[in-house]
């Protein structure tokens, strides 16, 4: 009988309030965009309610995602409003009005996510805060991830991880790649943000309970039993039990050790429990479990995808192929005779190899944009953005703008060493990690993790990859998981 009531009146008119709401809503955006006269970027709000997302999401599955942008930055201009995912917006294609709202000068632009991602995001989490807490968490998790001591000691251990997968690969056929990196590199993340290593018990728990937690970052923001964000949030809340154990015990451990000073932090969780504030406080404990985790979303998936479009782009471009053989070949050659262990700054020096990783980074676009809400009116290069509104930088179509990228679909490492060109990976033209006071802390880390991985494949394997495709929406995937045979490589 109640289900009767519910699904007959309350559903139905819950519905019709939310949609009055929504329609009052994007009335008002309209009139504040009208008000504030100025050059207001140009666009279309679509139909009411939906907007333009069918087209948004179409353009996604497409094999040229950035054609929505493509198309209306061709009528409207290089910045132009539309109305996505429930939500008037205006996208920035334009690198020096990204590079504004990226710098964020007198910090007028706050993060401003889809629902689901807020959702399951907790309000202290770094990718949500603002202000000084997330300038000083940044700044010390950065400096963590970025010391010199850790990218020496896991050099050695993404080494160990990497070369007892890569071992196994000979066995396997087909193997597939993105699965293969995936389970590496969330054990390297895990033992970055936490020192669990792959043996303990705690890796499969955290591993199952993160799955579950991740597939509700892109979905319908509907919260009741049963929905796929309900689950989500479940499973969220039994990996903070995982992790808030950990960090207890952690705590239980070194508290004297941390509070004397004494040796480095081990991992992130020893960096947060060593934190002292201004006023001598230490950080809430459920504030640094709920940080590690969330901490794990712009890592766990990036690396690995990263990787496995590396192989794939790699295995179809021969010329491309046979410079990283032979660059890394010669550093296998020299580490062999020496039989000095390799020191992280061997893999960051193969130049050709980071070239690979940067149009790797610049074609797959794992991060296509950042959104943000802007607090105030602001005006950018002459155009305004009203308060309130939602603001996407997006990296992909400056990435894939052919006035600054030659065949800007054409995967050519080559085009990074060009003299003259003013292609540098600090260019503000290529933003794959974001930038200014949110510039990924992870950046150096990932290519460090990215190029041990690459130098062990291609010096250990050839492969012969099979039919795939780059799947763009809700995130980049391959279809098929990218299967490739791989046989040993003679030296
Ligand atoms: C190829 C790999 C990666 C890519 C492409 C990437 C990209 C990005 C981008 C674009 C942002 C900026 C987001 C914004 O401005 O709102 C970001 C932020 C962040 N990334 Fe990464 N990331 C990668 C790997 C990692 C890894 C491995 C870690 C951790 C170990 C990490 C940790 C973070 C954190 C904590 C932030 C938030 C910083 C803040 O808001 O202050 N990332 N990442």
């Amino acid at each position: 009988m109640e289900w009767v009531i519910i699904m007959s009146v309350i559903l139905p008119l819950s519905l019709f309030v939310l949609l009055m709401k929504k329609l009052i809503k994007e009335k008002e955006d309209d009139r504040k965009l009208k008000i504030n006269g100025g050059n207001i970027p140009k666009g279309s709000s679509g139909w009411p309610l939906i907007g333009e997302t069918l087209d948004f999401i179409a353009s996604g599955y497409s094999s040229k995602p950035v054609s929505f942008m493509e198309k209306r930055k061709s009528m409207y201009g290089n910045v132009f409003k539309t109305h996505i995912l429930g939500r008037p917006m205006i996208v920035s294609t334009d690198p020096e009005v990204n590079k504004v709202i990226l710098q964020n000068q007198g910090h007028i632009f706050i993060p401003y996510y889809p629902k689901s991602i807020t959702e399951l995001l907790g309000k202290s989490s770094i990718l949500q805060m603002n202000g000084p807490l997330q300038r000083k968490l940044h700044a010390i998790i950065g400096g963590f991830l970025r010391s010199p001591q850790l990218k020496a000691r896991i050099t050695r251990s993404i080494e160990d991880s990497l070369k007892l997968s890569l071992s196994t690969w000979l066995h396997k056929s087909p193997v597939f790649v993105q699965q293969e990196t995936k389970q590496t590199t969330f054990e390297v993340l895990v033992k970055v943000l936490m020192s669990v290593e792959s043996k303990d018990p705690d890796m499969e728990l955290l591993k199952r309970e993160y799955e579950e937690f991740i597939k509700g970052l892109i979905c319908f923001p509907i919260k009741f039993p049963g929905t796929r964000l309900y689950k989500s949030l479940k499973a969220k809340e039994r990996l903070l039990k995982i992790v808030t154990r950990i960090v207890k015990e952690r705590k239980a451990k070194i508290t004297t050790i941390l509070d004397h000073d004494k040796g480095l932090p081990n991992d992130a969780i020893d960096v947060l429990l060593g934190d002292k504030g201004e006023a001598n406080e230490r950080l809430p404990l459920d504030f640094i479990s709920g940080n590690i985790i969330e901490m794990m979303i712009p890592g766990e998936d990036s690396v690995p995808m990263v990787m496995t479009l590396a192989v794939k782009f790699l295995s179809d471009c021969p010329n491309a192929l046979s410079r990283m053989q032979e660059e890394n070949m010669n550093l296998k050659r020299r580490k062999c005779e020496s039989g000095e262990d390799y020191l992280w700054t061997d893999y960051m020096s193969l130049s050709f190899t980071q070239n690979v990783i940067n149009e790797t980074l610049r074609m797959a676009n794992i991060i296509n944009a950042v959104w943000r809400k802007a607090l105030k009116d602001v005006e950018i290069k002459g155009y305004i953005i009203p308060r309130d509104w939602c603001v996407l930088a997006s990296f992909s179509s400056v990435h894939m703008d052919e006035e600054i990228y030659e065949n800007p679909y054409q995967f050519d490492p080559f085009r990074w060493e060009k003299e003259g060109g003013n292609l540098n990976s600090s260019n503000i033209a290529f933003t794959p990690f974001g930038g200014g006071q949110r510039l990924c802390p992870g950046l150096e880390l990932s290519r460090l993790e990215i190029s041990i991985f690459l130098h062990h494949l291609v010096t250990t394997y050839r492969w012969v990859a099979d039919e795939d495709v780059i799947v763009n929406f809700p995130t980049v995937k391959m279809k098929k998981k990218l299967p490739i045979k791989v046989m040993p490589v003679c030296i």
